[in-house]
């Protein structure tokens, strides 16, 4: 069975999505930088091994890196999903892990990479804003796109209520995406994504300003 470890820093939605959607594969370690996030007890709830790593202790990013790494590598993990991991990890640790290695952005990428992804949708006017599942590479929320989800942008949003639109797409994409890896159906191929069988997608959205 293949072994699968989550990294996050706070509340866990998306970590609790994966774990409860009866994956392919076993869930070895959810390991947070921070030991405040709430993420940690939910895990622990359900049986998971949880181990923090709080990043303030360690003098340098390549420390951090490095204990990070070697705590993931204890799991032996075939696929390490990033689920709200909100510390930068440096081109040694991510070259370590490429190609098995996810990330869930909230964000249509290219579009909005960084923080405040929906406050800047929002500063932008755009019509469509959604949230993307990449392949990690050294360049920050710049590696091959897998998969995204769109949701209309509507008149009175706020950034709470947009966040709450996007993060209900993030629950339903995020663990379609582990599937395909954990099925061995989806791979880094030439620096781009490839997935191979037959996957429906959805057809056009069509979303006007009203204002
Ligand atoms: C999600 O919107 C994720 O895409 C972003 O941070 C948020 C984390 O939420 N990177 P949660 O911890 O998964 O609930």
């Amino acid at each position: 069975m293949k072994r699968y470890v989550i990294l996050i820093s706070g509340r866990g939605s998306n970590m609790l999505s994966l774990l409860d959607a009866g994956l392919p594969g076993a869930c070895a370690a959810v390991v947070s930088n921070r030991p405040d996030a709430a993420g940690l007890a939910l895990a622990a709830a359900r049986g998971i091994p949880v181990a923090t790593l709080d990043h303030r202790g360690f003098a340098t990013r390549e420390d951090f890196d490095a204990a990070l790494a070697a705590e993931i590598e204890r799991h032996a993990p075939d696929l390490v999903l990033l689920a709200g991991f909100m510390r930068i990890l440096g081109d040694g640790f991510v070259r370590r892990f490429q190609g098995r290695l996810l990330n869930i952005h909230p964000s249509l990428l290219p579009a909005f990479p960084g923080i405040k992804t929906h406050a800047q949708a929002l500063a932008a006017g755009v019509r469509v804003h959604g949230c993307s599942v990449h392949f990690v590479t050294p360049a920050l929320d710049g590696g091959p796109i897998i998969a995204q989800a769109a949701v209309p942008v509507q008149a009175g949003d706020d950034e709470a209520a947009l966040a709450a639109r996007v993060l209900a797409e993030e629950h339903v994409l995020y663990p379609r995406v582990a599937r395909w890896f954990l099925e061995g159906r989806l791979g880094l191929v030439d620096g781009r994504a490839r997935l191979a069988g037959e996957t429906p997608v959805g057809g056009a959205l069509h979303v006007p300003h009203i204002a």
